[in-house]
């Protein structure tokens, strides 16, 4: 069998995760330490997969400068961008142009957003041995109407693909990992607007092509909320899920290069402390990715939160549950909570306000 090749699905604008979003694409944010895409990466590479074309468009010129041509994690990487977004379907079928396997041979795609600790090499199995047109990976979650709802029959064959329903019918979801014949690549329209979960996957059970479940119960996490993405490094970093681009050992925090914690400082629960990043005397920081060159003041508490590249979080100030964008400062007294934003550069003055809402 020729070394198996993907496409990764990096295009979205990762509207949810602004603002952080607003100058890094989704997939390139720091997570644990290195931008979120170097984990599904080195993932893939584990079970076997040598080539991976990106199928980029939102911020598409960030990526190459940041993974070149893949030498350095051992993959040859190519990039597709489309002009304007295709969508999931128009994405990968733009993509499959840099693509050079036969008709016949599977073709693994990753949405860009996704943690996983499944084995795809036992998904790619259950295609081959089902000659299917899709394998879908599928979890479960509490909540499936934020996802493809999809049910199965007793034979794991999907019998229906529900994007973001209002009422679900199982707890089974499209985890966002498939495995494609590539001639049903090649068979979605080629330059237009198509959407696999609303058209493909429901036109090819209508038509009754093997669509196949692959079902397991492995670590499971879109990072597409800032909530979800705070959890998923810290994840990471306590090792809750095996990622080989970790850059360092698992434990209760990660320091990149230059980061200085001062041993009066609480730093733990799989927070990151960014490089050149300050956490000064008696502050205390919990499952929170603080960002490059930040400065956290003595007394400040963070508690499952991101703070930006070269953001102040002053004394004393409480951060739950919130982001505070790039440079901006969150003045000595106040108290952000609930998942409210701080927008990049904006400066909170000293007071003793509780924000709940974004600024
Ligand atoms: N190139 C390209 N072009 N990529 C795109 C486009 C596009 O037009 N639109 C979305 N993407 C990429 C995103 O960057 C992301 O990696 C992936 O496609 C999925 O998009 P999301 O915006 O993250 O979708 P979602 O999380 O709401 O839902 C999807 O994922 C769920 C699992 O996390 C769906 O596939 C659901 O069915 C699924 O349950
Ligand atoms: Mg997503």
């Amino acid at each position: 069998m020729p070394a198996l090749e993907a496409i990764l699905l990096v295009g979205g604008q990762g509207t949810r995760l602004r603002p952080l979003t607003l100058g890094t694409p989704k997939p390139l944010l720091p997570t644990a330490g290195v931008p979120f895409l170097a984990h599904q990466l080195a993932r893939a590479r584990s079970y076997g997969v040598r080539r991976i074309v990106f199928a980029t468009s939102y911020k598409a010129s960030m990526f190459e400068p940041v993974f070149g041509d893949g030498s350095a994690f051992g993959l040859t990487l190519d990039y597709m961008t489309e002009e304007t977004p295709l969508g999931t379907g128009g994405a990968i079928r733009n993509a499959a142009e840099a693509l050079t396997c036969a008709p016949g041979d599977p073709v693994l795609i990753l949405n860009g957003d996704i943690l996983s600790g499944h084995d795809i090499g036992a998904q790619i199995r259950t295609h081959q041995r089902g000659s299917a047109a899709v394998t879908l990976h599928l979890t479960e979650v509490d909540d499936p109407s934020r996802f493809g709802c999809v049910p199965t029959d007793d034979e794991g064959r999907v019998t229906a693909f529900l994007e973001k329903t209002p009422n679900p019918v199982t707890n089974r979801i499209n985890a966002g990992c498939y495995v494609f014949t590539r001639s049903v690549i090649d068979s979605i329209p080629q330059g237009e607007v198509v959407s696999v979960e609303r058209q493909t996957f429901p036109g090819l059970i209508e038509a009754g092509e093997p669509v196949l479940g692959y079902a397991d119960r492995t670590y499971w996490l879109d990072v597409g909320t800032p909530a979800a993405f705070v959890q998923g490094s810290r994840d990471l970093v306590l090792g809750r899920l095996e990622s080989p681009a970790l850059p360092g050992p698992t434990g209760e925090y990660l320091a990149l290069d230059g980061a200085r914690v001062s041993p009066e400082a609480k730093v733990h629960g799989g927070s990151t402390v960014g490089a050149r990043a300050v956490v000064e005397a008696g502050a205390s920081v919990t499952g929170s990715v603080l960002s490059d060159d930040c400065v956290i003041h003595a007394g400040a508490t963070i508690t499952d939160s991101v703070v930006g590249r070269g953001a102040r979080v002053c004394a004393g100030a409480v951060v739950c549950d919130a982001v505070v964008g790039d440079g901006a400062v969150v003045g000595a007294g106040n108290e952000l909570q609930a998942g409210v934003r701080v927008w990049p550069g904006i400066e909170l003055p000293e007071c003793a306000v509780r924000y709940s809402s974004d600024v």
